[in-house]
């Protein structure tokens, strides 16, 4: 425990108490106070009550979405799993690396028996006997909190052979990652995992057909394997937290120009200005929110819910408010810079793609763009997306191309030599 980095001082809340209760303060909940706490009582249940097939129908029931930023439906993943042979694995996905994400890490450094028990659980119900927690490289106490985690859960009984007096076996291991943002796209995780460089796979096909060592395999974020033992507890109690169809708890990490910037946690009905008021309120006058590489929204979106709605603004639920201080490209570049940096280069119009993206942007900031450097920027933002083969290329033109649809002004004016922020030129 000596060895255990200091924690960063991030502020939580929470107005309903289920994957923030124990995590609210700046320490690790050991095994004891976990267990005094209601700690392990889910998976009890679980395996004394419920048989695998029960606990898919739950969590397809409960309508929980991948939280990890696409939202696809947990309890369909886990269907797909099952259809095909033993052996399988379940690996979770704590690569967390958005930018302007940091939900994840407040459960792993915080409380990491629930995302432990979750994932023990949700174990039981896929039929798998291996597990993997692959964790960013640049979370090394998370990495250390976790193997003392597992080790206090061996030596409880609930982890490894008969758990808890039943067949049911599991073995939980944890994985160091080396500090590349594409190790999060989960056929790059597996291939890292497998011992390869960090490149994507083509899908399909898809982790649950063909994942790990070739078996079928989940791969799901540490925020929702988080939500099981909670699913688990509340049974259909749990379609009574938030709105319907996107029921249970969301994290929404708040940054920027905010008074009370932390992780918050909420039913998914919550909107951005109710976001932005529950992190102190804004600080001056709020312009835009960037939600990670997802999305800009003006602030006449701001009554939006962040669900998984078509209008929703899901996803990760990163949340950075821009003020008018703030110059939008400016902001942009950074988030260009990270693309193109992480780019891992297997396909040209991403490698190649976010660079230009990159330099163009740099233009607008140095006062030298045109309307054609404007025009390209929609070309490639139109392009890159066509000829990448993963996430990374899918979104890395996002939110350049909503800025362009939603502050094209600020573009203009930056062709005209003003910087409506006063911070460029
Ligand atoms: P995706 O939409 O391709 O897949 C989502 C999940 O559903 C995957 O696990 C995939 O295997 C599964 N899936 C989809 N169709 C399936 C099918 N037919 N059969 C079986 N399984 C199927 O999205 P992807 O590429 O996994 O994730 C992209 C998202 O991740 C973006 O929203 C991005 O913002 C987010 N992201 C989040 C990061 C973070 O730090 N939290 C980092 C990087 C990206
Ligand atoms: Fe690599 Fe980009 Fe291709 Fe993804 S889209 S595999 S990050 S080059």
């Amino acid at each position: 425990r000596d060895k255990i980095p200091h924690l960063p001082e991030i502020y939580a809340d929470s107005n309903i108490n289920l994957l923030l209760r124990r995590a609210k303060e700046n320490r690790t909940v050991d095994i004891e106070e976990y267990e005094t706490t209601g700690g392990y009582s889910a998976l009890r249940k679980a395996l004394n009550k419920f048989t695998p097939e029960d606990i898919i129908v739950l969590v397809e029931e409960s309508t929980l979405r991948g939280r990890g930023g696409a939202g696809f439906p947990t309890g369909r993943k886990w269907r797909f799993v099952i259809q095909n042979p033993k052996p399988r694995y379940l690996i979770c996905n704590a690569d967390e690396s958005e930018p302007g994400t940091f939900k994840d890490r407040i459960i792993i450094e915080r409380d990491p028996h629930l995302l432990i028990e979750g994932m023990i659980i949700s174990a039981y119900a896929i039929g798998a006997e291996k597990g993997f927690i692959y964790i960013r490289g640049e979370y090394p106490a998370g990495y250390m909190i976790l193997e003392n985690a597992i080790n206090e859960a061996y030596e409880r009984g609930y982890l490894g052979k008969n758990i808890l007096g039943t067949d049911f076996s599991f073995d939980l291991y944890v994985y160091r990652g080396a500090g590349a943002y594409i190790c999060g796209e989960e056929t790059a995780l597996i291939e890292s995992l497998e011992g390869r460089r960090g490149h994507p796979r083509l899908k399909p096909p898809y982790p649950p057909q063909v994942g790990l060592f070739g078996r079928p395999t989940v791969v799901n974020n540490v925020e929702t394997l988080s939500n099981i033992p909670i699913i688990v507890t509340y049974e259909q109690y749990f379609m009574h937290i938030g709105p319907a169809g996107y029921y249970g708890p969301k994290l929404f990490p708040v940054s920027g120009k905010v008074k009370k910037p932390g992780v918050y946690e909420s039913t998914m009905d919550i909107t951005l200005n109710e976001l932005i008021d529950i992190a102190g309120g804004p600080i001056g006058k709020p312009k835009a929110v960037f939600s990670g590489a997802l999305g800009v929204y003006h602030p006449d979106e701001f009554d939006t819910p962040m669900d998984y709605s078509p209008k929703g603004f899901g996803g990760t639920g990163t949340t950075i408010v821009l003020n008018e201080e703030d110059c939008i490209i400016d902001s942009l570049i950074v988030i260009a810079n990270f693309f193109h940096h992480e780019s891992c280069g297997k396909c040209t119009p991403c490698r190649v793609g976010t660079y230009e993206q990159f330099n163009i942007l740099k233009k607008f900031q140095e006062g030298t763009a045109t309307e054609k450097d404007l025009d390209l920027l929609i070309h490639l933002g139109k392009n890159i997306p066509i000829g990448s083969i993963c996430g990374l290329g899918y979104s890395a033109p996002n939110a350049i191309m909503d800025a362009i649809r939603k502050f094209r002004d600020e573009f203009e004016a930056h062709i005209n030599g003003k910087c409506p922020g006063g911070v460029c030129f």
